[in-house]
């Protein structure tokens, strides 16, 4: 098992560019696969969760192409000309592969049947199954539908009105990816707006996509035309330069080409909000998305209240949130976060451990954390419990910690962003 040692830095200076947006880069291949015509991706993310999404279409008889500088190449099929895959789809460690992909293969006219690694096996999915199982679609799964592996028998859907618990774009997507197969309009409402990109991405490749106070609603059965998509930096990967430029003292760094989308940009607002330094510059649009370039300079932290709306707009970045507010004066509370239970992995419990085992002052709650700053961290060890996210969070405070962090279990980085480490090494991070 890879492990890592993160050295205190001296001050993160410079620029970087971020690599492309994972969940743009999803949906870039699942759309330009159900498109007619070619699609052709720049800056797609080439990281393990993509890939599982890649695989999965080039085994249901989609031509990708891999071209110079990592740009896909993909020859659609249209709505209903993917092929029965001949073997059981492996999703990885991505829960955006297989959450939508069991929307999108329910209405299609074959057998599938998809799974993924041990973290993957243990997350929910009746939050697709249960709504697309009202939309007539036939799937099963252990554990009474909830996990995988899922096999799924396509077939004809009808279109529904669905009111979803929970704020999540895996299961709006889900449910849309499947009413394109339905005859008529399929609305999806939420209780607070999580990530569009799909609906921004199927309205840019001719759908028609109607966004409304509260929801969204989609018409089934509509040619989507093949587009060049220029997939924008990860604002979710910038999130860890962010807090490290924020928390090193001496840093100033300038992070380039970077998704600013309103409903992925928590992060920003509610580090601005905890006194950061943060300056979006040269706004501008790529296929349909919002992008900027970041200017970030070490600042004096505070802590806030977290909650709310904000929640959804920063769901993959509270790991790193609550580094932030380790480093910070005063209290931080996080709520309305349940979510973080069913991330890769409980990252609650996850970051409450690995920051404590630091000498952090953290409280689990049930839906969030209290975390007192203390405005400093020992060295020590830490683990990623196999998640990405927590690994990253963990060397980004080992960079203003007091000594040396020896980090266990490293190599998930490579599901979300495998130029993690020398792209660290670059700006200054040791
Ligand atoms: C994602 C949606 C979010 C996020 C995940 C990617 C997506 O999950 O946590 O990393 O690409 O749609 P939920 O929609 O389940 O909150």
């Amino acid at each position: 098992m890879e492990s890592r040692t993160v050295n205190p830095s001296r001050g993160l200076r410079g620029e970087i560019v971020i690599p492309g947006d994972k969940s743009i880069s999803h949906r870039s291949i699942m759309i330009g696969s159900l498109a007619e015509g070619t699609t052709v991706v720049h800056g797609f993310l080439h990281g393990e969760d993509n890939h599982a999404t890649l695989n999965a279409f080039r085994c249901m008889g989609v031509p990708i192409e891999e071209e110079a500088g990592g740009v896909l190449r993909i020859e659609g099929k249209g709505l209903r000309g993917l092929r029965e895959p001949g073997d059981v789809i492996d999703c990885g460690n991505s829960g955006t592969t297989i959450r939508l992909m069991t929307g999108l293969l329910a209405g299609q006219s074959f057998f599938s049947v998809l799974t993924g690694d041990q973290y993957l096996r243990r997350r929910p999915m009746k939050r697709v199954v249960a709504p697309l199982a009202t939309m007539g679609a036939r799937i099963w799964g252990r554990g009474g539908g909830d996990l995988a592996p899922l096999a799924i028998q396509g077939g004809e859907l009808k279109p529904i009105a669905y009111d979803s618990p929970i704020a999540s774009a895996q299961v709006k997507s889900a449910v849309l990816l499947a009413g394109l197969g339905a005859e008529g309009e399929t609305t999806v409402r939420e209780p607070h707006l999580s990530r569009d990109h799909s609906e921004r991405m199927l309205s840019y490749f001719g759908a028609d996509v109607r966004p409304f106070e509260g929801g969204v609603s989609i018409l089934g059965g509509p040619r989507l035309q093949g587009r060049e998509v220029h997939v924008p930096g990860d604002i979710s990967s910038a999130a860890f330069f962010l807090v490290a430029a924020l928390i090193v003292p001496g840093s100033e760094l300038l992070v380039r080409n970077v998704g600013v989308n309103p409903t992925r940009s928590g992060i920003i607002d509610i580090l601005q909000e905890m006194g950061g330094s943060i300056e979006l510059l040269d706004q501008r649009e790529a296929a349909g998305e919002p992008v900027a370039d970041i200017l970030v300079k070490s600042s004096a932290l505070r802590g806030i209240e977290i909650g709310g709306a904000v929640v959804p707009r920063a769901i993959d970045e509270f790991p790193v949130v609550a580094v932030a507010a380790a480093f910070a004066e005063g209290t931080t509370v996080i709520r309305d976060a349940r979510e973080l239970r069913v991330k890769e992995t409980d990252r609650i419990a996850a970051i409450t451990a690995e920051l404590t085992g630091l000498g952090a002052k953290v409280e689990a709650l049930e839906d969030g954390m209290i975390v007192s700053g203390t405005g400093r961290l020992a060295g020590g060890r830490a683990s990623s419990h196999g998640d990405h996210r927590i690994a990253m969070s963990a060397a980004i405070a080992a960079l203003a910690a007091d000594a040396p962090v020896i980090i266990a279990d490293t190599g998930c980085t490579a599901t979300s962003f495998p130029s993690f480490w020398s792209l660290l090494e670059s700006a200054g991070g040791r």
